[in-house]
């Protein structure tokens, strides 16, 4: 078990409100890390450029007003997520402005960590990359992340095929940084699991979609207290990287995945995820579980009496 000091100081609970796109914005996050939870959103959510330095000029206000003002409270740090394929015309003028606001925890995803490893470094942050299975895991550690996260099957967003039972204990092997461990989990229960299984910290996204501070539509949460995990389908149709989204959005924007006349080749492009993810919604397979919509801070209080209790 490997968890940061600056971490393991600062959270009520071992678990990280995942960044999603379109759905995280500053308010999500400030409610989460004051209520002792990492809370994070991706950067390519804050547009133009501008704005990016407006949120992370207003986070790192809230957070310290909110510290010194409940000094026996924890306040999470909080995080921001890069996307580092090459298609990402943002992402040196975002590593500037992380560095310029010293963003305590980078999440990097979709590429390699690399470069921005030694950016976030130099002022003492943390990064932590995304993978899906062992070869990208060692080719995180290689290029000295913090940690990595293991993003297993059945989780929202771009998801693995990998069963957590064996890729924890793996991993583990193999490393002594961070392990965060990512797919379904949606209850405090998931959370003590993924410690017992050799993880640090749980990392949850599609539960916080259901949230009031949530950025999605209520159409989106509406339809995500609907859903069973045998709505979630797992397809590269939507932006040529294979992902979960529920069947009800895909049928609404006309994208039959059992149509195999359409030869078309998608290309991952952060500007045509834009379009598609505004409109396709995705969710992982915990939407079994997930049947309404609290505030952030009723949310954690509930994961943390059944993490308690668990
Ligand atoms: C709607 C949605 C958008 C997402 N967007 C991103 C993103 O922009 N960057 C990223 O690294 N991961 C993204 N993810 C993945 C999450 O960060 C996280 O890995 C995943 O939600 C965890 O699985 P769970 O949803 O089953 O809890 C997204 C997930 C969802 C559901």
């Amino acid at each position: 078990m490997s968890l940061p000091a600056s971490l393991k100081d600062n959270l009520a609970l071992p678990l990280v409100a995942a960044p999603m796109f379109l759905v995280s914005g500053p308010k999500l996050v400030t409610a989460t890390c004051k209520a002792g939870v990492l809370g994070t959103f991706p950067s390519l959510n804050a547009r133009p450029i501008e704005q990016l330095d407006t949120w992370l000029d207003d986070i790192n206000k809230d957070l310290t007003e909110h510290k010194t003002n409940n000094p026996d409270s924890k306040t999470a740090p909080y995080g921001v997520n890069l996307i580092v394929h090459p298609t990402n015309e943002r992402l040196l003028e975002d590593v500037a402005l992380v560095q310029k606001h010293k963003v305590p925890v980078v999440i990097t995803s979709v590429g390699h960590p690399g470069k921005v490893v030694e950016a976030v470094h130099s002022y003492g942050g943390l990064v932590f990359h995304d993978v899906i299975n062992m070869r990208h895991a060692q080719k995180a550690i290689e290029a000295g992340v913090d940690g990595v996260i293991l993003v297993c099957a059945g989780a929202g967003g771009h998801a693995g095929l990998m069963n957590p039972f064996t890729f924890v204990p793996q991993v583990r092997d193999m490393f002594d940084g961070t392990i965060l461990l990512a797919g379904t989990l949606s209850n405090g229960r998931a959370i003590k699991a993924a410690q017992v299984l050799g993880a640090d910290l749980a990392y949850m996204g599609t539960r916080f979609i259901a949230t009031a501070e949530a950025l999605a539509d209520d159409g989106y949460k509406t339809m995500l207290g609907e859903a069973q995990s045998k709505d979630i389908i797992y397809t590269d149709k939507v932006s040529g990287i294979m992902a979960n989204f529920m069947q009800g959005s895909l049928e609404s924007a006309g994208i039959d995945i059992s149509d195999t006349s359409d030869k078309k080749k998608f290309k991952f492009a952060p500007e045509d995820e834009r379009k598609a993810w505004k409109h396709v919604w995705s969710a992982g397979q915990g939407v079994g579980e997930i049947n309404d919509s609290p505030s952030v801070g009723d949310l954690i209080a509930r994961l943390k009496s059944e993490y308690d209790a668990a």
